[in-house]
């Protein structure tokens, strides 16, 4: 398959809810609620290539040639803590998904991913993976993430992001040139923190207030 450097997702209600979402008054209750619904209605589009079957079933009047999903199961891969909460917005549509969890948080003064936690589903390698974490900074935690899952055999491997640095997308991209990315939404830069400017502050702070 053909694959483009980045899909920007900018339906209309993903740029609103990104706008909500970047609001320094929206409340952690609010924000954790756009998150997951940004989740599903980017699940939407990153799942438009899945391969379907035509199959017959009966309705109650008659047959039918209908089309259903066919082909790899899923595995949704979160980046703790962020990308939690974007898992039940792409369970809200792919119910059927299993669930990874990768532990890595920055170290605040080389910037680099630090690993603690991995537990992923025991058939990873014969599933289609969508790695979740709102933001791709660096993309070091992404990039590290994705290495891991593909040390477990996955060969099929995208990435959902809402917002990106510029850094992030050029180093995700870089490293793993075969992972379709998809983001809400591409910011200016990285300030000397490693945070992205406009960006919406710490997503993990956010979601789960512990700020
Ligand atoms: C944040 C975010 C990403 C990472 C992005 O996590 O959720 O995982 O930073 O930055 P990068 O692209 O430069 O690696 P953080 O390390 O703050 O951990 P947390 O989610 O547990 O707060
Ligand atoms: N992690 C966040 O949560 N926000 C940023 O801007 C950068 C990394």
């Amino acid at each position: 398959m053909s694959k483009e450097p980045m899909i920007l997702i900018n339906h209309p209600l993903v740029q609103h809810k990104v706008a909500l979402l970047r609001d320094v008054n929206t409340g952690t209750k609010e924000f954790k609620e756009i998150v997951s619904e940004l989740a599903t209605l980017m699940c939407y589009e990153a799942t438009r290539d899945l391969p379907t079957e035509e199959v017959e079933i009966e309705t109650p009047l008659a047959t039918a040639k209908v089309h259903m999903l066919a082909g790899r199961k899923l595995a949704f891969v979160p980046i703790l803590r962020a990308g939690l909460g974007m898992v039940d917005g792409m369970l809200a549509l792919v119910p059927a998904a299993r669930v990874g969890h990768i532990g890595l948080y920055r170290d605040p003064e080389t910037l680099q991913p630090v690993e603690y936690y991995c537990k992923l589903p025991s058939d990873i390698a014969e599933r289609d993976v969508i790695v979740l974490d709102p933001m791709l900074a660096t993309g070091g935690s992404a990039s590290d993430a994705i290495t891991l899952i593909k040390k477990r055999g996955a060969k099929t491997i995208k990435f959902i992001g809402i917002i990106a640095a510029p850094e992030g997308l050029e180093r995700l991209q870089k490293n793993h040139p075969d992972v379709q990315i998809y983001v809400a939404a591409l910011d200016d830069c990285l300030n000397d923190h490693g945070y992205i400017v406009p960006g919406l502050g710490d997503a993990g702070d956010r979601i789960f207030g512990t700020k």
